[in-house]
């Protein structure tokens, strides 16, 4: 009995001290456990039962309820002071005043991409997207660009490997789409291009819509009347233009369109022409049969005349101050 009584005292004078509820665990285990005193007690007397063992055994089985509960009461408790302790750590002041927001907003060249669509699926075009990886087939060969070009040299091109490159034009959707459908086609796609070009007014990695139409009898008048229209509906008025011959492997008769800037100087925004007929040719399309135009527009240049920047870099640099202006 007193023995007894002296183990309820030292489990409930540890119960106390207990910090928490692994403590308390030890505790458990220590006086109720599998090996703990009062189960090897009732163990040996189990062995040799006898009314006095029994009238002990019932004692025993008190002593462990009862250790039990003061066991059970302070792990609620400590359960209870945890809780409070973790509250009032992570107490939220719900009177301090919000948070400012800041609103983003897209990109000017994003905001260009998207007018630019808007205007061409309504003269009755279709988007495409295509690979910014691309292989020298389609950046070069099918587009009538000789092995000698010197685009094609690693000066001008970010070649990967020997075979694939960054491309360096939208016109490799060109042939991309021109093997997959036939016409009559009538599609603009736009995306990021790669040249090694660093200065003004110009970005290693910028931005073109490349647009084609193929069918029976298109000519360089319908190209005139499409690109007119765009740049009118794009620029919000009549602005001045001009088509100044040129020569790109790909087209003939080709030519580039100029912009008059602010400062009276001609500023180059695109690039058209009938497509070749030898491109035509390597796509399986008869050029005896069709024709087709094609023009690719410098986003950057096109939005630089737009909101009168003077230096295209600046669409690059990711300066808050100025790209929070384009809403
Ligand atoms: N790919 C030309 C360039 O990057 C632009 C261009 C010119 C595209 C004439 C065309 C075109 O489709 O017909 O400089």
């Amino acid at each position: 009995m007193l023995e007894l009584a002296e183990l309820i005292e030292k489990a409930n004078t540890a119960i106390k001290q207990a910090k928490n509820i692994t403590d308390l665990e030890l505790i458990r285990i220590k006086f109720l456990g599998k090996n703990g005193f009062l189960k090897l007690k009732i163990k040996s007397l189990h062995k040799k039962s006898n009314d006095k063992n029994s009238k002990i055994l019932i004692l025993i089985n008190k002593a462990k309820k009862q250790i039990h509960n003061e066991l059970n009461l302070r792990k609620i408790i400590l359960q209870k002071e945890k809780i409070n302790k973790r509250i009032s750590s992570e107490k939220i002041d719900i009177s301090l005043p919000g948070r400012y927001l800041n609103n983003g907003n897209l990109h000017p060249i994003t905001i260009s991409i998207q007018q630019i669509e808007n205007i061409f699926t309504k003269l009755g075009f279709s988007i495409e997207t295509g690979p910014e990886i691309e292989n020298s087939y389609y950046n070069f060969d099918a587009l009538n660009i000789s092995i000698n070009h010197p685009a094609r040299t690693s000066q001008d091109t970010f070649w990967l490997n020997s075979k694939l490159l960054l491309r360096t034009q939208t016109s490799n959707v060109q042939i991309r789409i021109m093997k997959k459908i036939k016409p009559p086609i009538r599609i603009i796609t736009s995306g990021r291009v790669y040249r090694k070009d660093y200065d003004q007014k110009h970005t290693p990695m910028f931005h073109q819509t490349e647009g084609f139409i193929v069918d029976n009898n298109i000519n360089f008048t319908n190209l005139k009347w499409i690109l007119h229209n765009f740049l009118n509906i794009f620029f919000e008025k009549k602005i001045k233009i001009r088509f100044r011959p040129s020569y790109f492997p790909f087209t003939i008769l080709s030519s580039e369109i100029d912009i008059m800037d602010k400062k009276n100087k001609w500023l180059e925004i695109l690039g058209c022409g009938m497509i070749h007929p030898n491109v035509l040719r390597n796509v399986n399309i008869d050029p005896e049969k069709y024709s087709g135009f094609a023009f690719g527009i410098g986003i950057e240049r096109i939005s630089m005349l737009r909101y009168g920047i003077s230096d295209l870099r600046r669409f690059f640099e990711n300066d808050l101050r100025f790209l929070k202006q384009f809403k």
